[in-house]
């Protein structure tokens, strides 16, 4: 294919580039660069040419038709300690097999045995809530999910190991995004202090994951969670299963991957619930409807559609992951321009789920959109929290029934208000986290 068209993009420092404009505000910088550029915007990081990509059509030839020009950004590259050579990050043929071998751990049929522990120990939160009194729901969340991933990954109770992992991480993923945002990254074996913390925490999670695993090698025991699924699955081609490595990986990727996406999707629904009474009063009229009273089960899921509506329209405004990173490995061309080999392109979810082109009114919270016959003729890349292609994100439907069930066993009793004065605002980190948090009160509603 021959290149037609020869995108331009705004000014940028002569040594930085667009870095320093990315780096202050990259929501505001993403947005304005696609309102006031177009569809393709050609940007530089330092030395790495970058390309914005705004169009779901285009977005759909990256992530599905020419999936395999592309690799994971460099970015992903930085720390390759922490998530090894695990789903997220491997590539190529290793990625294949590892992804074959995983899959079917994923399948609705398995995961749909998680449901009751999920509702159990949104349970247990509940048990320790006091109405009335003052919390930060994002905190509660983050608390909640931890245990759920801890669990369902694991078998372990939240308490011991699952603190260290969660803590460990934390460090690692400040080192990464200190390492992204610097212009020459400085690599993880130069003693920094920053580095001898996070070379500390590696030690930590490693020493955590190969105990875990060595005694399930030893019990010979099926704990029915995901790392036993892991541990027994077999390549059909050669029947070889994962190495102790592979498994520390693969269980840290999606432990990682997992927890915060599921928490940050919930604390922003209870933000936009708490502003909107009339979808809140749509929700409690299908839960009473559905549930009468009761805990929900595996079997309400797909009963409660509106509830999964609230969920999948707080991802449209507040993705979790909010870009989505490639690289070429070859030349090509996308949309009619040219993507040298090495350049990196980046399809942000925050500004293309917001564009008015493809949903109306699209800065408003209305989840009873997503039942209207107009969104069936959306394309289909307009609305991509869990990606695309052969990378879309493995745990989507597990995801999906966490979120609705969560909703529904929380909000069939208590409702959200955040503090009265507070203003929140989506903070591009790693993932898109609300700062200063979601503080506000819990309070019990009225059947
Ligand atoms: C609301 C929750 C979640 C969101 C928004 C989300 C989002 C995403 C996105 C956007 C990707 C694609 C990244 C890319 O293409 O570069 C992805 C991949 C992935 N996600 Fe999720 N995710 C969620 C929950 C989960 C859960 C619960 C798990 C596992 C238990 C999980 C495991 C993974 C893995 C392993 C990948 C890499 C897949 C591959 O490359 O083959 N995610 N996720």
């Amino acid at each position: 294919m021959i290149a037609t068209h020869v995108p331009v993009g705004p000014p940028g420092h002569w040594l930085a580039g667009h870095l320093p404009d990315f780096r202050t505000d990259r929501l505001g910088f993403l947005t304005r660069c696609a309102r006031e550029y177009g569809d393709m915007v050609p940007l530089r990081f330092a030395h790495r040419r970058i390309l914005l990509v705004n169009h779901p059509d285009q977005i759909e030839e990256i992530l599905v038709t020419h999936s395999k020009h592309f690799i994971k950004h460099f970015a992903l590259r930085l720390n390759p300690v922490i998530l090894g050579k695990g789903l997220l990050t491997s590539e190529g043929d290793f990625w294949l097999r590892q992804r074959r071998l995983i899959q079917p751990v994923f399948v609705r049929t398995r995961i749909q045995s998680y449901a009751g522990d999920m509702v159990a120990l949104t349970e247990k939160m509940l048990a320790a809530w006091k109405p009335g009194e003052a919390c930060d729901i994002h905190e509660e969340m983050m608390r909640l999910t931890l245990a759920i991933a801890a669990k369902t990954l694991f078998n372990a109770e939240v308490g011991g190991d699952a603190h260290t992992i969660a803590g460990a991480m934390a460090v690692m993923q400040d080192n990464f995004l200190e390492r992204f945002n610097s212009i020459l990254p400085l690599p993880l074996w130069i003693p920094t202090p920053a580095n001898l913390r996070a070379r500390r925490a590696v030690r930590q999670l490693d020493d955590v994951m190969y105990r875990i695993i060595r005694a399930r090698r030893e019990a010979k025991s099926d704990e029915g969670d995901l790392l036993s699924l892991l541990l027994h699955a077999r390549d059909e081609d050669d029947g070889s299963r994962m190495t102790d490595k592979q498994l520390r990986d693969e269980a840290m990727t999606l432990f990682l991957a997992g927890h915060e996406t599921t928490a940050l999707t919930l604390s922003w629904t209870w933000y936009l619930l708490g502003q909107h009474p009339e979808a809140e009063r749509e929700l409690w009229a299908e839960l009473d409807g559905v549930l009468a009273g009761r805990q929900p089960n595996v079997d309400d899921w797909p009963k409660l559609k509106y509830t999964e509506m609230v969920a999948l329209e707080a991802m449209r405004l507040y993705p979790p992951a909010y870009v989505i990173g490639r690289e070429a490995i070859t030349d090509c061309v996308i949309g009619g321009c040219a993507v040298p080999r090495g350049m990196t392109v980046l399809l942000p979810q925050w500004v293309v789920q917001r564009d008015p082109r493809f949903f109306d009114e699209p800065e408003t919270f209305r989840p009873g959109r997503w039942g209207e016959e107009r969104m069936k003729s959306m394309p289909r890349f307009a609305y991509f929290p869990f990606g695309g292609g052969p990378r879309v994100c493995i745990g989507q439907q597990f995801a999906m029934m966490e979120l609705v069930l969560i909703l529904a066993t929380i909000a069939r009793k208590y409702r959200f208000r955040l503090r009265p004065g507070v203003t929140v605002t989506p903070h591009a980190s790693f993932t898109l986290r609300p700062s200063p948090g979601v503080p506000g009160v819990i309070e019990a509603r009225s059947p």
